[in-house]
């Protein structure tokens, strides 16, 4: 999952939207305080200079008598008014703080005032004036306390609602982007299943994800030109080289047949007319082969019984391998299975398999051909191919499926290793493996195909 771009994404702007809207709470919460705080200040402010103003206007008596006033019946239970003349002490204040300085200016402080019977934390503006009066305006910190912590809990639930709020956000983008991805991931899926002229519809847009469907429509443009062209110079040239070659075969066997041949003539006669017989064995190989890598016949897929598939193959080769002093063994299960495929295509492969099988398995042995639902791979049925042969080694078992590859050991026998590449084309375009094992002696030849829920429609 954490390869996965869009989770990789996804997580990035979650974290990232929910710190930005984490810091617009904390910065709000802050700010709170902070413009509480400078109310405060203000509020402390504007009574020193009421009583500043009121020593410069009436003298050192008037501004005592204002703190008596405004003390005596308080109009702000938070307000601490002090003044200090000629030792004696005016105003809310109990004692005099100890832990203020001697300069003009502000201080935090604990202190006692009013009716209160434990010092508080208070903001406290000290000033001296002439004659050694002194004059403590402050303000109980009590009620910022109050704010910050009513404030807690209401910060911490807008927390949460930011973190939801990027969550909807995140979750919003990834439908937004897997949306427009998902066109352009469904038209490889149809182009997959062999709808080679699948492209992705103009929706109008003209952002990114138009580009890449853009791109997409090009390249399987010039995909589909360059298959049809390969196609047409293949079928044409083995078409084109099939006809001079059965020409060539007829006048190389009515040679033959002349009388009075002597014997080496008629054997050198014989060899070129077997070489061209392989030679049209290698054409109608390769055009199979690519009849089996053409994805368009996917489009005409229908439901396959397996099954049955099977038995007529063991009947059909039954036969020949009887003769052969071979053999087939049929293990298939109670009920049909089907595959969605080719009928003939796959009948090919596994005959090719079941040729094999024959060629190499050695005489007297047994053929074995089953089928089941596959325990490795679950939706996946499983059919298998084995003898008693030599097998083929680890190291070989990919390369023998290439074209034209035989091992050594098989120089001697006939064959032109295009039957497990044929094989394999043939599997791969339904969509499943051809896998080759020890059979522990032999070769176990293993097909995996999906399998197609029977009574499904293929659609
Ligand atoms: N059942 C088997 N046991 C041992 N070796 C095998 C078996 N099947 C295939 N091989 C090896 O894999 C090689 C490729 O097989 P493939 O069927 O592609 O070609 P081929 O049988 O040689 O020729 P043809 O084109 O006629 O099938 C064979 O030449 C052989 O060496
Ligand atoms: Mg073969």
């Amino acid at each position: 999952m954490l390869k996965s771009f869009s989770f990789r994404i996804g997580l990035l702007f979650f974290a990232l939207s929910a710190a930005l809207l984490m810091g617009l709470r904390i910065f709000s919460y802050q700010q709170t305080i902070v413009t509480e705080e400078q109310e405060i200040r203000q509020i402390i402010q504007a009574h020193e200079d009421e009583i500043e103003h009121g020593i410069d206007r009436d003298g050192q008596r008037y501004a005592t008598y204002l703190v008596d006033a405004l003390t005596g019946q308080p109009d702000d239970k938070h307000l601490i008014l002090a003044m200090k003349s000629g030792g004696k002490l005016h105003g809310n204040l109990k004692q005099w703080p100890a832990a203020i300085g001697k300069a003009d200016g502000w201080y935090e402080a604990k202190v006692l005032f009013g009716r209160r019977t434990r010092a508080v934390d208070a903001l406290v503006l000290l000033r001296h004036f002439k004659g050694g009066h002194r004059l403590l305006v402050g303000y109980d910190l009590a009620r910022l306390e109050a704010t910050k912590k009513a404030l807690v809990p209401a910060l911490i639930r807008d927390v949460w609602i930011s973190v939801f709020a990027a969550l909807l956000l995140t979750l919003l983008l990834l439908f937004l982007i897997s949306r427009r991805l998902e066109t352009v991931n469904e038209a490889y899926r149809h182009v997959m299943a062999g709808e080679i002229d699948f492209r992705v519809k103009d929706d109008g847009s003209r952002d990114e994800f138009a580009q890449l469907s853009q791109n997409f429509n090009d390249m399987m443009d010039w995909v589909a030109s360059l298959i049809s062209t390969l196609q047409d110079s293949t079928n044409s040239i083995a078409h084109d080289l099939r006809t001079p070659l059965a020409r060539m075969r007829l006048r190389l066997q009515q040679m033959e047949q002349q009388p009075g041949l002597d014997a080496a003539r008629h054997a050198a006669l014989a060899e070129c007319i077997e070489d061209i017989d392989q030679l049209t064995d290698i054409f109608n190989g390769i055009l199979r082969i690519a009849k089996a890598e053409d994805l368009s016949i996917a489009r005409e897929f229908d439901a396959v019984d397996l099954r049955r598939m099977l038995e007529d193959l063991a009947d059909y080769y039954g036969a020949y391998l009887e003769g052969e002093g071979q053999g087939i063994a049929l293990d298939l299960p109670a009920h049909p299975l089907y595959a969605l495929g080719d009928r003939h295509l796959l009948s090919q492969g596994m005959a090719n398999l079941i040729g094999n099988a024959s060629k190499y398995g050695g005489a007297g042995g047994r053929i074995s051909l089953s089928l089941k639902p596959s325990a490795r791979q679950k939706g996946m049925v499983e059919m298998t191919v084995s003898d008693k042969g030599p097998g083929i080694p680890a190291e070989f078992r990919e390369r023998v499926k290439e074209r034209f590859f035989r091992m050594d050991a098989s120089r001697n026998s006939p064959g032109l290793g295009l039957g497990l590449n044929l094989a394999d084309a043939v599997v791969r375009l339904h969509r499943g493996k051809l896998l080759l094992e020890d059979n522990a002696p032999g070769l176990r030849c293993v097909v995996l195909l999906p399998e197609l829920p029977h009574g499904v429609k293929p659609s």
